[in-house]
């Protein structure tokens, strides 16, 4: 869960988690984490995973473009050659912004699954990999801390973790490394044989940000990368992503819309106003009913004194009304949201629900004080989460801080706004700065992200898929689709998928469509793989990611349809 301090503003942790993208980090809404620091302990200690194959380690240029160093670092990465065939293709999954490590057992492994990597690997006799993103895990040009320099920074971004991928695709199967000598065997064993991009196929896929990387590369290098499988990658950076939360919003029932937008817009109103009686009143509310419990236990809350209430900042208190969100983009509206709209709807069960909602029934006391209620009443500290990961935090912060924006701030111009306004591209910004200081780009270069089409792009032999919005009610939603080729913005293209597979180096004939799928009612990247049997160490999102809790359908479906392209695009490779 997200450590964060009562009484400062958005701690670095939880905003590096509400952007990341990853489906372990990714995606947590900014958690402002009073009651976490107030009553709740570390997350207990996991079980262990089973231990697979070793890292091997590649040693990658820290500069690719410029000669202005030779210096090296180490990058992780595992290979599982099980399914390996002499000829047979490379599958390289792509763990992106996170330690890659956690994956291993269900993607290298399939521990209490299958993965889409190993799958692939089974049916072309392939070679899977599971590649580490440089600064992140162990992968690391600098030790990455608040003593990590602008000078150090610069090396991460988006051309220069492309070259890596570049990079290890011509150098692989390196020398073995002898303090890692397991898998240093495997590699040492596929030295004779012809793996190089230029013999063989290379296939990357990923999720999320290593999605974009997915689809980026097959246009950035298509002699390297011959196809790939992009899942919910939102592609087009894009500083403000106010959209996150119209997502969210759409997903809502209406009267639980209805009121979630009055209260936000009469807590900020309060807050913004010049009544310090009533600001401080609410503020105390706000935090209590956070720290409080469900069966009315506001014993939590018992530390809690108006004095401190008023001392917290307005978005600090105003991002309170968010907490219920805080699991949405994992679990979707019916299992993150649904039972909190339930408990506010019928005022703590001791009513029926109203059409249009309590606050335009009963007025904004009522609707304030059931709001407030429901989120004591949610126990949400029993809803796994993750464990914090510094380096990750502050690697993914300055990712996107640099380069990808997708600042999920408040827009006070959308009248349907569940999010509080004082969550600003202003305060986001700040917070940039504030963290790195001299040396970060005065706003997010989305340009380098975007110069290869955003939204529009069209490779070829790429597969997109994606999580559907929750246009239905009582559906899930992926609230990255709004930033993907699928995403249905005022702004965006408004392209659609098709699942007709194009021909193999060709892309798609018609601009207005892409090759893929969206699945119905599914939550981000809900298809790299899929749990079979029940799992007890899925408590961990950094362990968990890339799948879907709620359905099995995601991967089969994108699985088979990733497969009836590759039957036809392999075939025509080095023609
Ligand atoms: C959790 O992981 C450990 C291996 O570290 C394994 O022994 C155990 O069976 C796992 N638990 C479940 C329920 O899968
Ligand atoms: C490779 O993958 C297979 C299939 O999932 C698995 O059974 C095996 O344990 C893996 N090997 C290693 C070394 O991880
Ligand atoms: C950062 O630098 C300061 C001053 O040199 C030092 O005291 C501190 O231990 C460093 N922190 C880390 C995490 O390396
Ligand atoms: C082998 O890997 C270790 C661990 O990252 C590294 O310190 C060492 O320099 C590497 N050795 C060679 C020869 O690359
Ligand atoms: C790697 O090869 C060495 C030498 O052949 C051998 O001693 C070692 O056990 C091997 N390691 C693994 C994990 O197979
Ligand atoms: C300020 O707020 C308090 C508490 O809500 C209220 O009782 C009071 O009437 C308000 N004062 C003004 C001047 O509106
Ligand atoms: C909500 O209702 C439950 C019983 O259904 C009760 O125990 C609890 O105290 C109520 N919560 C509040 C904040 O009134
Ligand atoms: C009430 O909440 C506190 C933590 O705030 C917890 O320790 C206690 O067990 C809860 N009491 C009940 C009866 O659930
Ligand atoms: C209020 O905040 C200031 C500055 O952050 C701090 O010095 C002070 O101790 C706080 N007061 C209370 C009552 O928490
Ligand atoms: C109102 O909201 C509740 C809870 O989200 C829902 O069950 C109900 O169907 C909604 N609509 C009406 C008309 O009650
Ligand atoms: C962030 O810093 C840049 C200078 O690097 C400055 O131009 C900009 O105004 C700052 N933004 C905020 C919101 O503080």
């Amino acid at each position: 869960m997200v450590i964060g301090s009562l009484l400062t503003l958005l701690s670095l942790a939880a905003l590096a988690q509400a952007y990341s993208l990853g489906a372990q980090i990714p995606l947590r809404p900014p958690k402002i984490s009073a009651r976490q620091n107030l009553v709740q302990p570390e997350i207990s200690s996991q079980d262990h995973l089973p231990s697979v194959n070793a890292a091997e380690f590649i040693s990658i240029p820290i500069d690719h473009f410029t000669r202005e160093s030779v210096a090296t670092f180490q990058n992780r990465y595992w290979v599982n050659a099980t399914y390996w065939k002499e000829g047979g293709p490379v599958f390289l999954f792509d763990s992106g912004e996170q330690d890659a490590e956690p994956l291993l057992p269900y993607y290298l492994q399939e521990f209490h699954g299958l993965s889409a990597v190993m799958r692939l690997s089974k049916r072309y006799g392939g070679l899977a990999i599971l590649w580490e993103h440089r600064f992140y895990g162990q992968s690391l040009p600098f030790p990455v801390n608040k003593n990590t320099t602008a000078n150090q920074w610069r090396f991460l971004n988006t051309e220069q973790a492309l070259e890596d991928i570049v990079y290890f695709a011509n150098a692989f199967p390196v020398k073995g490394n002898s303090s890692h000598s397991s898998i240093s065997n495997t590699s040492s064993l596929l030295q004779k044989f012809a793996i190089h991009p230029s013999k063989t196929p290379w296939v990357m896929l990923g999720g999320s940000y290593p999605g974009i990387r997915s689809a980026i590369m097959r246009i950035r290098n298509p002699a390297t990368i011959f196809a790939s499988w992009a899942s919910s990658a939102p592609v087009q950076a894009q500083v403000d992503m106010s959209s996150y939360y119209k997502a969210a919003e759409r997903s809502l029932t209406r009267n639980c819309s209805a009121d979630w937008v009055a209260v936000t817009r009469h807590v900020d109103n309060t807050l913004k106003g010049d009544n310090e009686t009533a600001i401080s009143n609410m503020k105390f509310d706000l935090l209590k009913a956070r720290l409080s419990g469900p069966g009315g236990n506001a014993t939590g809350a018992a530390g809690l004194t108006v004095q401190k209430a008023k001392n917290t900042s307005n978005v600090d208190a105003a991002s309170v009304l968010m907490d219920p969100l805080d699991f949405y983009q994992y679990y979707g509206f019916a299992s993150s949201i649904l039972p909190f709209c339930n408990i506010l709807e019928t005022r703590n069960r001791t009513s029926d629900p109203v059409e249009t909602g309590l606050v335009a029934q009963f007025g904004i006391d009522v609707g304030f004080k059931s709001f407030l209620t429901a989120i004591s009443e949610i126990d949400y500290d029993s809803i796994p989460g993750n464990a914090d990961d510094p380096v990750q935090d502050r690697s993914w912060m300055w990712q996107y801080c640099s380069e990808y924006g997708f600042y999920q701030r408040g827009d006070p111009n959308n009248a349907l706004s569940i999010e509080t306004s004082f969550l600003s591209l202003n305060l986001f910004q700040e917070q940039c700065n504030q963290t790195f200081g001299k040396g970060l780009p005065a706003s997010p270069q989305v340009q380098n992200v975007n110069r290869y089409g955003g939204w529009n792009m069209n490779p070829s032999n790429v597969m997109f898929s994606n999580g559907e919005f929750g246009m239905i009610f009582f559906t899930s939603v992926d609230p990255w689709r709004t930033m993907g080729l699928a995403s249905i913005e005022s702004n965006s293209p408004k392209r659609t998928p098709s699942p007709i597979i194009p021909t193999c180096n060709k892309p798609p004939p018609s601009s207005s469509t892409f090759f893929g799928i969206t699945y119905a009612n599914m939550v981000h990247v809900s298809d790299m793989r899929v749990l079979l049997t029940p799992d007890a160490n899925h408590s961990d999102f950094k362990t968990v990611g890339f799948y879907s809790p709620v359905s099995q359908e995601p991967f089969f479906a994108g699985l088979g349809l990733f497969q009836l392209a590759l039957d036809e695009w392999l075939p025509c490779f080095g023609k």
